[in-house]
């Protein structure tokens, strides 16, 4: 169902449903939508039936990755596909050697990111017009020389 972008196509389908999501749905300006990272972004892309319906980005910063722009689109949620991409990016991030993980949760969302292990930390603030949380989550690394089973 997920898979890393790797083609333009792909791309495109990735930007549709970020229009949609968050500047049709939320009111999120193009200007704030378009913050000139997604150059240097890992994106993911999910597909049902031929049909675009989830995306995310990551994006590896200092030490830690930062998962933004986690969407599915309405008719397809609240049947476990937003915990799936989470999930799936969450093992790209391992799959780079990061197993610290920061985001910036919109409060509403705040629930479905802590039952995925993140915890809040700080202040609530605005971004975007909307209200934000910043969550963390930090697992062991596996130990030198582990092999995946
Ligand atoms: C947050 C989001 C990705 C979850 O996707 P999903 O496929 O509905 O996720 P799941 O089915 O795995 O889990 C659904 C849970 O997310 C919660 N949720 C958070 N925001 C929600 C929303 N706008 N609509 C529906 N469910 C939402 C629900 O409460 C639900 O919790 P429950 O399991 O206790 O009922 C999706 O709701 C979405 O794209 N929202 C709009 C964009 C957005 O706000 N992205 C997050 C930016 S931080």
């Amino acid at each position: 169902m997920f898979r890393l972008v790797t083609t333009a196509d792909e791309l495109v389908k990735v930007a549709m449903i970020r229009a949609i999501v968050f500047m049709e749905e939320q009111g999120i300006s193009c200007a704030e939508e378009m913050d000139g990272r997604d150059h240097s972004a890992l994106h993911v892309l999910g597909m049902i039936d031929g049909e675009p319906v989830a995306c995310g980005r990551i994006r590896f910063l200092a030490g830690e990755a930062k998962l933004q722009r986690l969407a599915v689109r309405r008719a397809w949620r609240g049947r476990g596909i937003g915990g799936k991409l989470l999930a799936f990016m969450l093992d790209q991030c391992r799959e780079h050697g990061f197993h610290r993980f920061v985001l910036n949760a919109q409060t509403r969302a705040l629930g479905f990111y802590a039952r995925h292990g993140f915890c809040a930390c700080g202040e609530e603030f605005m971004e975007a017009g909307i209200p934000h949380v910043l969550m963390r989550c930090v697992e062991e690394p596996p130990p030198e020389g582990a092999v995946p089973l």
